[in-house]
């Protein structure tokens, strides 16, 4: 009776819905515990690339029941859009994919709004993708928001419209210049929430606590990465929920003793999309390519991502407060080629050289410092075996596991599947 759990140690994009498709097999349920359609997770096989945003990433395995729990936050029409896009593949929704009663409600507002509050920011804004993610939680916390199992009330749509009033007024408040049809945008609205009915919407918490009874296998995947976590992250350049480890306690009501493996997952270069410091962030012809070899633009927003080089203050910081069991290293073959490879392992502060990571690292006040690691020259998307990579890369994942002091069991090297290491 344990619950494994997986996610991303950086500002996200670490490759987590690769992963939890390749760690399916092993499950019997598959369980989303945060974040809503700011999430884009990449899965490839059989030549084809498929992005999730709120679906689970284990839709795909035809024995895994996928849901998606409380602590998630929905909009109806992005989750039809994904529903459409699965239509190919024949998934019975009804017995395969599971929606928390308690799971919120984007609504076409909360859209609004995080535009209207992010255009007020002007040069300081968050960088958002513009899903309505801080406004829904803003709701959440608030206690004004709409669950799916309001949609089952007879008078949900009153308290709908009671909800999007308060949204225009504040709309108002902000003074933005914002084109919006509020009647298609709503007619979209109640339609996509149609789709809500192929799925089965359940009592979430009560369904994975009778699972875990009955002895079968949890993973909670985690979205976004513990750096953008509402607490622990580069606040205020963070999402609206828990993306460590006790979000998935809270987003799925699984007592914090039930979790057994942590798994954290890292890409072996650090990347970044939105705004926020980034101390190990690249802007020379490195920067570049790794860029354009890791072909990093936003699963969700298509925008750019920021590149830099491994960050261990960080990444110790996020596996301390996440009690990560085992590491899982994503994308090294991006850096074949880099004659030397830096490693971040200290920050030097006006106050000093340091380790751990600090309060504000915002930019200017933080100068990371690196030591140097000699690079491979060799192509490794090919490599199944850990005792084909090259000696420089295995040198560099085991430099690695003994300064973060966490076994790396899995090495990405490729978005493949099938490209994938296990040590
Ligand atoms: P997630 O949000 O954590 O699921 O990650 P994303 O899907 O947003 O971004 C990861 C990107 O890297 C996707 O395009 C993946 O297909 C790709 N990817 C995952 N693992 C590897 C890898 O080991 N090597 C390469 N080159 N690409 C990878
Ligand atoms: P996955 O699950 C990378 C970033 C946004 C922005 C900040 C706040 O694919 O790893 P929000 O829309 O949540 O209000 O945006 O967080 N962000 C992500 N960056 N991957 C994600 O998810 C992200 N979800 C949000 O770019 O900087
Ligand atoms: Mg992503």
């Amino acid at each position: 009776m344990s619950v494994d759990l997986l996610l991303g140690l950086q500002w996200g994009d670490e490759g987590k819905g690769k992963i939890v498709d390749l760690l399916t097999e092993s499950y019997d349920i598959i369980a989303r515990f945060q974040g809503g359609p700011n999430a884009g997770h990449t899965l490839e096989f059989d030549g084809i690339k498929h992005v999730l945003h709120t679906i689970p990433s284990g839709i795909f395995h035809p024995s895994a029941i996928n849901l998606i729990g409380n602590g998630v936050v929905i909009d109806p029409v992005i989750f039809k859009k994904e529903l459409e896009k699965l239509s190919p593949y024949n998934i019975d929704f009804s017995t395969k994919l599971f929606l928390s009663k308690k799971a919120h409600l984007i609504l076409p507002t909360h859209r609004l709004l995080d535009a209207a509050s992010e255009a007020s920011k002007g040069k300081g804004k968050i960088g958002s993708t513009l899903k309505g993610i801080g406004p829904t939680y803003m709701d959440k916390t608030g206690r004004n928001g709409m669950r799916v199992g309001d949609i089952l009330t007879k008078r949900w749509k009153d308290s709908y419209k009671a909800l999007t009033q308060k949204h225009l007024k504040m709309l108002d408040f902000y003074n933005v210049d914002l084109e919006y049809d509020l009647g298609e945008l709503e007619t979209q609205f109640f339609e996509s929430i149609e789709s809500f009915k192929k799925c089965k919407i359940v009592d979430s918490e009560n369904f994975l606590n009778k699972a875990q009874e009955a002895g079968k296998k949890i993973l909670a995947e985690g979205a976004q990465g513990s750096l953008l976590d509402v607490d622990f992250g580069t606040y205020p350049f963070v999402t609206s929920s828990t993306t460590t480890a006790a979000g998935a306690c809270t987003g799925l009501g699984i007592a914090p003793n039930r979790i057994k493996e942590v798994f954290g997952i890292f890409k072996a270069y650090t990347t970044r999309v939105g705004s926020g410091p980034f101390p190990t962030e690249l802007f020379d012809d490195v920067g570049k390519r790794i860029a354009k070899i890791g072909n990093e633009f936003g699963a969700t927003t298509g925008r750019a991502r920021r590149c830099g080089w491994i960050d261990l203050v960080a990444l110790k910081y996020a596996i301390q407060v996440n009690g990560v069991t085992q590491l899982m290293m994503m994308k090294g073959d991006v850096l074949s080629g880099i004659d030397t490879i830096k490693v971040c392992n200290q920050y030097k502060t006006e106050h000093g050289v340091i380790h751990h990571f600090p309060f504000d690292i915002n930019n200017e006040s933080i100068s990371p410092q690196y030591i140097e690691i000699p690079g491979w020259k060799e192509d490794i998307t090919q490599v199944n075996l850990v005792e084909k990579l090259p000696k420089n890369f295995i040198d560099y994942i085991k430099f690695l596991e003994r300064e973060l002091d966490t076994p790396i069991k899995i090495v990405s090297v490729g978005p493949d599947r099938k490209q994938t290491i296990l040590r």
